[in-house]
């Protein structure tokens, strides 16, 4: 053991010592020195308390071994992929994600996409922070150099996320012009290789989301071609958006609306793949489709645009219809209630009100009062937190009226 703990020594001393306090057992290691990780490849995990003893003199004999930090959140009971929030950039950020786990104890949470070339090259760790009260909560990558993906994935499996998943539907131009996302499903060798290099830089669970092809591709041998590289990689779940992606000419919005959807082509690969969860995503506005699409044998439904607009049709019921948990549904006023400390830490952080408050605007989607709750919520985007106090007030005294 001795001989392993210079490793530790090349990361970061403070952030080991602070990590290894919260879990003294087997935790993950930065390696900061690039031989390190040359010498010593696919070895990103040391003994910490040996480590620490080595490295300070410290003793921490009898603590029980914990699980490794990727799992150290309890494991859930249901399978949290059988519905999810799908991951939309400049929508589904840390707040937002925390109002849907406020409204459905076991749905899949995905994060926006972040590029591994932000985390890596860029360094912008600070994308990857989440709240653990998100768990099950799953980080969306976008890139394609395989080797930058794995230490994209180190560095969010370091974090804590319980799955990590690779961008292979974005159409954007600057994603294009990145050589990632949609136009991926032109290069299923590409996707695999980058698969296989996430799968291999940790022990969290890696995932794809793609399209069934882009342009002028035959969905029939693009998607098929796509699932085979993600199986051969060793993936195990894959989410497909189904339809094309239009590289030329169409906005990404229109890349979510014009392509038709074609759901009978997926369906086909549930007895093609058997070993495969697949997933499906795409124009899901119910519940009640969602549950149908499952009786049809996929392995979860993904939605997006439905769970943002109308987070409580969709998300309040969900554990008790989709994940059969003996619970209540959740109530939404309460979940107003329940975000005041979100949003007084965004405001203590410099934030503008709206910048929290955006993602509870369709918190009544269709229920009485919704508009003038969307109304007074855009009335105030610099507000206080006294405004939004009162604005709770007002919907306390209307429930009791
Ligand atoms: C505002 C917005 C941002 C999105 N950003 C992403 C993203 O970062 N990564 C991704 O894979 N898909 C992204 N999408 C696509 C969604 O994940 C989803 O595939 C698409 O909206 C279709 O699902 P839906 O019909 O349930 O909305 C985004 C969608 C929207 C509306």
């Amino acid at each position: 053991m001795p001989h392993r703990a210079p490793l530790i020594a090349l990361g970061n001393p403070g952030r080991n010592f602070a990590t290894a306090i919260c879990n003294p057992a087997l935790i993950p290691v930065k390696f900061t020195h690039p031989c390190a990780e040359d010498r010593e490849p696919g070895r990103g995990f040391v003994d910490a308390r040996a480590a620490l003893r080595y490295i300070w003199g410290i003793k921490l004999l009898s603590q029980p071994r914990l699980p490794r930090r990727v799992s150290q959140f309890p494991a859930s009971i249901v399978e949290p992929w059988r519905l999810s929030v799908a991951p939309m950039l400049d929508w589904t950020d840390s707040i937002c994600r925390q109002v849907h786990r406020r409204l459905s104890r076991h749905a899949l949470l995905y994060t926006e996409m972040v590029t591994s070339a932000a985390l890596v090259r860029g360094g912008a760790r600070h994308l990857l922070r989440f709240d653990p009260v998100e768990h099950p909560v799953a980080l969306q990558l976008g890139g394609s150099d395989p080797v930058e993906l794995a230490q994209a994935v180190r560095m969010g499996a370091d974090e804590g996320y319980s799955e990590i998943n690779l961008n292979v539907g974005c159409p954007s131009d600057r994603v294009q012009s990145g050589s990632f996302g949609a136009v991926l499903m032109k290069s299923p060798e590409l996707v695999g290789d980058c698969l296989g290099a996430m799968r291999a830089a940790t022990r969290a669970e890696i995932t794809v989301k793609c399209r069934i092809g882009v342009d002028d591709q035959d969905p029939e041998q693009a998607l098929p071609a796509l699932l085979d590289a993600a199986r051969g990689a060793g993936v195990k779940r894959v989410i497909v958006h189904a339809r094309k992606a239009w590289l030329q000419g169409l906005s990404p919005k229109e890349n979510r609306e014009v392509p038709p959807l074609d759901y009978a082509l997926v369906e086909r690969m549930l007895s093609a793949y058997p070993d495969l969860k697949l997933c499906l995503n795409g124009g899901i506005a119910t519940l009640d489709q969602a549950e149908d699409l499952l009786s049809r044998g996929f392995a979860g439904v993904m939605i997006g645009r439905a769970a943002y607009h109308q987070p409580v049709d969709i998300l309040a019921s969900a554990d008790r219809r989709i994940f059969g948990q003996p619970t209540t549904d959740a109530d939404p006023v309460a979940v107003a209630h329940d975000m005041r400390p979100v949003i007084a830490g965004h405001l203590a952080r410099g934030g503008r009100l709206i910048g929290a408050t955006r993602h509870i605007l369709g918190l009544f989607a269709g229920q009485p009062g919704a508009r003038a709750w969307r109304r007074a919520l855009s009335e105030m985007p610099n507000g206080t937190m006294a405004d939004f106090d009162a604005l709770l007030d007002g919907l306390t005294q209307r429930r009791a009226a």
